[in-house]
C-alpha cells in the first residue's frame, strides 16, 4: 500500500518489485501540434506525480480513489516508433531525426497471429499497482487529461504478476501452473541491469538511462495444456511444476545444468522453453514483468486467457527479438498464440520537480 517514489535515474515500474495488477494503455496522438503534445506530457507528468503519491489529480479528479492509499502505483511512459515517423511517413512533430536506431517495428515471427488494432501505438503508459480501483482511477484520469490530444488505441488489464523483479519477492505462478520469474533479471542484479536493461551511451542521448519495452499478448490454449500429463508439461517448460527446480535439480534456485542426464537423455529437453530461452543458448537476457489475463470466454466457451508478456531491454533486437527467434522451436509454442505486439522507448526517470516525461527529447 506504500507509495513508490516517482523521481529517480530510471522510471519507476521497471525494476520496482512487480505489483499485483496491471492496466496497460497504448495511445494514438490525434493532433499534429507539437505544442499540444508537449503540453500533454507536462500535464501527465504533474498528474502522475500526484497519483503515485496517492493524491487526486486536481479539482476535476474523478474521485473513485479518494481515501485509498497509493497502493504501490507506478506509471511508466513509453514512445512508440510511430511517434517519430507516422505510419504514412509523415514527421508530425519534427522528431524523425531523433528516433533512436533500435526503435523499429519488431520483425514478424513464425506463428504470429497479431491483431493490428490491438498492436502498436504512438505512446503507452504501463500502470501497475496492488489495487485495481487505484489503477483504473489513474488510467481514467490520464485519458481524461489527454482528451483532444490522444485517443486510446488498445488496453490490456492483467492480474497475478508472472514475474519477480526483486529477490525479496516469492516467485508467483502463471496460468500454466508453473512458477514464473525464477531466473529473471532482478533489481538486485545491478551490473546485469546495466548490461541488459538500461540504455547506454551508445544510443540516442535523450534515452540514456531509459529502456525499451516490448509487449506481447500471448493467448494460452489452456484446454490443450490441461490435457497434457504433468511429466510432459514439465518437459515442455524444463522445470518441475511443484518446486520450480530445473529438471535434474532439487530446489527452485539451483542452477540450470544442461549436462544433467535422466535415462540417458538430457534432463532438460533441447526443445524446452527454459533450454531455448536461457542466456547460455539465447546469448542474451531481459527483464520480464508480465501479467496473467482472463478476458472472459471466447465464442466456443474457452477461456480467453494467457500471459501479457512485458520485457525491458537495452535494445529490442538484442533482447526480445533475439530470444524470440531462438524460441522458434520451443515445445511451448503448441500451446500459445501471440495476438498483440508493441515496442516503445521509455525515457529515463524524471529528475526533479521541474522535470517532465520526455523533456530531453523535445
Ligand atoms: C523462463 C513461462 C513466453 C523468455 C520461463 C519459465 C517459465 C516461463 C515457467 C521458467 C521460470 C523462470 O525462470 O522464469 C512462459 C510462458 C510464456 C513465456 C507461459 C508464454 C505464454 C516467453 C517469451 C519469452 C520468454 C515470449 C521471450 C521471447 C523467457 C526467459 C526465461 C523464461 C528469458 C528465463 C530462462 C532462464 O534464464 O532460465 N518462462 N514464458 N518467455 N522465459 Fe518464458
Amino acid at each position: 500500500t506504500a507509495a513508490v517514489g516517482f523521481t529517480g535515474a530510471h522510471q519507476a515500474g521497471i525494476v520496482t518489485p512487480a505489483q499485483d495488477r496491471l492496466h496497460f494503455v497504448a495511445f494514438d496522438v490525434v493532433t499534429d501540434s507539437r505544442d499540444e503534445l508537449v503540453g500533454l506530457l507536462h500535464a501527465w507528468t504533474a498528474a502522475a506525480r500526484r497519483l503515485t503519491a496517492g493524491e487526486a489529480t486536481g479539482p476535476d479528479d474523478t474521485g473513485e480513489a479518494a481515501g485509498l492509499p497509493a497502493s504501490g502505483l507506478t506509471l511508466t511512459v513509453g514512445f512508440g516508433p510511430t511517434l517519430f515517423t507516422a505510419a504514412d511517413g509523415r514527421d508530425r512533430f519534427g522528431l524523425a531525426a531523433r528516433r533512436p536506431g533500435p526503435l523499429a517495428e519488431l520483425p514478424a515471427f513464425p506463428g504470429d497471429r497479431l491483431d493490428p488494432a490491438l498492436s502498436g501505438g504512438d505512446l503507452c503508459i504501463q500502470a501497475c499497482a496492488n489495487d485495481p480501483q487505484v489503477l483504473v482511477h489513474a488510467v481514467r484520469n490520464l485519458v481524461r487529461l489527454g482528451s483532444g490530444v490522444v485517443r486510446v488505441r488498445w488496453t490490456q488489464q492483467g492480474f497475478g504478476r508472472t514475474s519477480s523483479t526483486s529477490s525479496a519477492q516469492a516467485t508467483p505462478r502463471n496460468l500454466l501452473g508453473f512458477k514464473d520469474g525464477t531466473a529473471n533479471l532482478k533489481a538486485e542484479n545491478g551490473r546485469a541491469l546495466d548490461r541488459f536493461v538500461w540504455v547506454g551511451q551508445d544510443d540516442a542521448d535523450w534515452l540514456v538511462g531509459g529502456s525499451y519495452l516490448v509487449t506481447r499478448r500471448i493467448r494460452m490454449l489452456l484446454e490443450e495444456w490441461d490435457g497434457v500429463p504433468r511429466g510432459e508439461q514439465e518437459a515442455v517448460i524444463g522445470r518441475a511444476k511443484d518446486t520450480g527446480a530445473p529438471l535434474g535439480q532439487r530446489a527452485e534456485f539451483d542452477p540450470t545444468d544442461f549436462t544433467a542426464a535422466r535415462d540417458g537423455r538430457p534432463a532438460i529437453p533441447r526443445n524446452s522453453h527454459v533450454f531455448l530461452s536461457h542466456p547460455s543458448n539465447a546469448g542474451t537476457a531481459m527483464l520480464r514483468r508480465g501479467y496473467s489475463f482472463v478476458d472472459g470466454t471466447d465464442r466456443d466457451g474457452r477461456l480467453a486467457a494467457g500471459l501479457f508478456f512485458i520485457a525491458y531491454q537495452r535494445s529490442p533486437e538484442s533482447g526480445f527479438t533475439q530470444v524470440q527467434r531462438n524460441l522458434a522451436g520451443d515445445a511451448l509454442n503448441r500451446f500459445t498464440e501471440h495476438t498483440s505486439s508493441a515496442v516503445f522507448a521509455c525515457p529515463p526517470g524524471v529528475a526533479d520537480d521541474d522535470d517532465w516525461w520526455g523533456r530531453a527529447l523535445f
